[in-house]
Parts: C-alpha cells; structure tokens; sequence
C-alpha cells in the first residue's frame, strides 16, 4: 500500500433488489476498473451477495468491503456478521463507524473494537469519519478530532498505512450537497494534523484520507484534483452502473 494510491469504494448500503442486479453492477465495474488498473476499487456490498460475487471478482481488480463487521470474533451476537466469516469469502476491507450506523447508536467506543477486531483478521479498515452539520464557528473541526481521537488506541503505529479514513460530512450523505473543494482540502490537511499532533507526521503522510458525500460523475474530477483526497466514498453513484464507471475513470485520470 502507498499513499499515492487512489481509491474508488462503492457502497452499496442495502442494494440493489436482486442478486440478478447486483451481479450487472459489480460487472460493470469490474469492465471500468480494467481500464484504470492504477485506481483501486472495492465495492462493499449486502453480505447475502458477497459469496456470488467473489466468483466474479476473482482475477479481476475490484475488491469486495464490507459495510459493518461486529466487534467480536463468535458467539452468541444474534443476526450478526464476524469478519473471520467475511474473510473465507475473499473480502478485504470493512467499512466502519458510517455515519448511517452511528446514527443508529453506534458509539466510538464500539468503533474502535471493530477496527481491532478488523486487524486481527486482515480486514482493512475504512473508518468513517465526519461532522453531522457545519457551524459558523468550526466547532465540527472539534467533532472529527474527537472522533479520530477515539480510534487512535486501536491503531498500532506501525499500521497507519493499512487504514483509509473517510472523511464524509454527514449532511453531505445521498443529500446532492458538497462540501466545497476548499473545505475538503482544508478538512483533509486537519485529519494530517491531528495525526501528526497525536502520532506523528511520517504516519500522518502516510495515511489514505478520502472523501464522501453526494460524490457524482460530474464532481469526481474536480474534487480530487483540487483537495488532493486519495479517492472516494461512494453511496448512491454507485449503484448507478454508468456514474460509477465514470468516476473510476475520473480517478484513473488524476
Ligand atoms: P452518497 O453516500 O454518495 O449517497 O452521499 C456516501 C456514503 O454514505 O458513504
């Protein structure tokens, strides 16, 4: 892994209807990712769907995420999902702490189990980050320190090259409103900040930040060549085969 790689990651969230669907998608983007073999994609899709699609991913250079994993290895965690499991079917990455399940009660605390949990098990981790609403006196500079704040125990110093922070403001999710280029690229140059305040700024250099929120075909371009953002979180566009495939090219063209 290298900070100079991009990122383009699909979630899925819970789509599409069909596993028929689902299958259309993931070759669609499968087809982009060949043109932009430089780009790295992962799509995080329903965990019913991951078994089918890894047979379609194998040999190509999209990867499978997951959207969540629980913060223990087994047991008894009713309509759960390990990432020991999601291991044997060839996933790779887990995206943790979206904004949509911290609204739904997940705290920090619980975040930063997942994270090492997702070590122990070789998941990489795709920690969301992310303000719910932007005040005119920055206090959601505040809200993402403290956020990355309450992962740091859980990231061995040595593994900071293996983590992708999302930034994704959360007014900004499936809502068709950016954050503008210049708040990105400020946001982004924060995170490197607190990183190297906390850790240091060899790892801080060293960690992949990305954005997400209401990333489309027509701002994908501009927002990586002006915030200087290693990539995207994806949500809606990427259930869209022709947007997602458009902005796996803008990706490819940075
Ligand atoms: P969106 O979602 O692209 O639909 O705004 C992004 C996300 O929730 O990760």
């Amino acid at each position: 892994m290298h900070t100079s790689d991009i990122w383009v990651i699909g979630n899925w969230k819970m789509n599409p209807a069909t596993i028929a669907d689902a299958k259309v998608l993931f070759n669609s983007a499968k087809k982009a990712a060949k043109q932009q073999s430089q780009v790295k994609v992962a799509i995080a899709a329903p965990y019913v769907y991951v078994s089918d699609l890894q047979k379609i991913a194998k040999g190509s250079n999209v990867s499978l995420a997951a959207q969540n994993i629980h913060e223990t290895a087994l047991g008894a965690h009713t309509g759960e999902v390990s990432a020991l499991m999601l291991r044997q079917y060839g996933v790779e990455s887990v995206i943790i702490g979206h904004s949509e399940r911290r609204a739904a009660g997940e705290t920090d605390a619980k975040i930063a189990e997942k994270i090492t949990v997702a070590f122990k098990n070789k998941l990489q981790p795709i920690i969301c980050i992310g303000e719910t609403a932007r005040d005119n006196d920055a206090e959601f500079y505040s809200v993402v320190e403290a956020q990355i704040k309450a992962v740091l125990s859980s990231i061995p110093k040595t593994r900071f090259k293996e983590i992708i922070f999302a930034y994704e403001p959360v007014w900004a999710i499936g809502t068709g409103l950016t954050a503008s280029p210049a708040d990105i690229e400020e946001m982004r140059l924060y995170i490197q900040k607190v990183l190297t305040n906390e850790v240091n700024r060899q790892t801080a250099l060293k960690t992949t930040i990305i954005y997400g929120g209401s990333v489309n075909k027509d701002n994908a371009a501009s927002i990586l060549k002006e915030t200087g953002m290693q990539g995207f979180l994806v949500g809606g566009a990427s259930l869209k085969a022709n947007d997602f495939a458009a902005i796996i090219e803008a990706a490819g063209n940075k």
